[in-house]
């Protein structure tokens, strides 16, 4: 637990306002979170303290590391000591951030070939009722919410122009997204 608590709190680069911020949003509400985010999220260091608990109370402990980082300044070498990736999950997050594309880019940039970034988030809600859009739109606007309307548009650029492959979903009626960008694994040498 004490290590979790080293990398968590490690020299850190993220702005304190958004850090603030954060905190005070989910103080209270991580209480609620797990037991409920299967019902909405069909998506910092409090949100930290509550997977420390879960990841402890079923004995992983020893199999998964934390750190508090800023996505769009991931940073894996100096958080774990790791270059490169099989999978980078990024789950309900870039709706909250506003340089959102700049987790994607740091993201697909620490794959391994063959390597796969996953992305499950709220959706643009398209195929939703009128009424019932604009009513989730403004209510995750409390939370500082915003889907990425042109996540697709942003993913397939970058699946064009390098060697990749995209998968992209919008279920239950648009109200998520989700992603998957393989690269290509590297060619055998002859
Ligand atoms: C709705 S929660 C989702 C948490 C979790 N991934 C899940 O699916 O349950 C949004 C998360 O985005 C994180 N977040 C917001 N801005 C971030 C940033 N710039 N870099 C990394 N994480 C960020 C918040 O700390 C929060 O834990």
């Amino acid at each position: 637990m004490s290590a979790y608590s080293e990398d968590i709190g490690a020299d850190t680069a993220w702005p304190a306002e958004a850090t603030d911020r954060m905190n005070r949003m989910y103080r209270r509400q991580r209480h609620i979170y797990d037991g409920t985010r299967r019902y909405y999220l069909l998506g910092p260091t409090e949100m930290l303290n509550s997977a420390m608990s879960a990841i402890s109370r079923r004995g992983l402990s020893d199999r998964i590391r934390l750190a508090l980082g800023d996505g769009t300044a991931f940073d894996p070498e100096r958080q774990f000591g790791i270059l490169s990736f099989d999978h980078i999950f990024v789950s309900y997050s870039l709706s909250m951030i506003p340089d959102w594309r700049r987790v994607v880019q740091a993201a697909v940039s620490r794959l391994k070939p063959g390597g796969a970034l996953h992305i499950v988030d709220f959706g643009g809600q398209e195929r939703l009722p009128h009424t019932a859009r604009t009513l989730l739109r403004r209510w995750l606007m409390m939370f500082d919410v915003t889907p990425r309307d042109d996540l697709e548009s942003a993913l397939s650029s970058i699946a064009g122009h390098s060697r990749s492959e995209l998968k992209f979903e919008r279920p239950f009626r648009g109200y998520a997204q989700y992603a998957v960008l393989t690269l290509a694994a590297e060619r055998a040498t002859p």
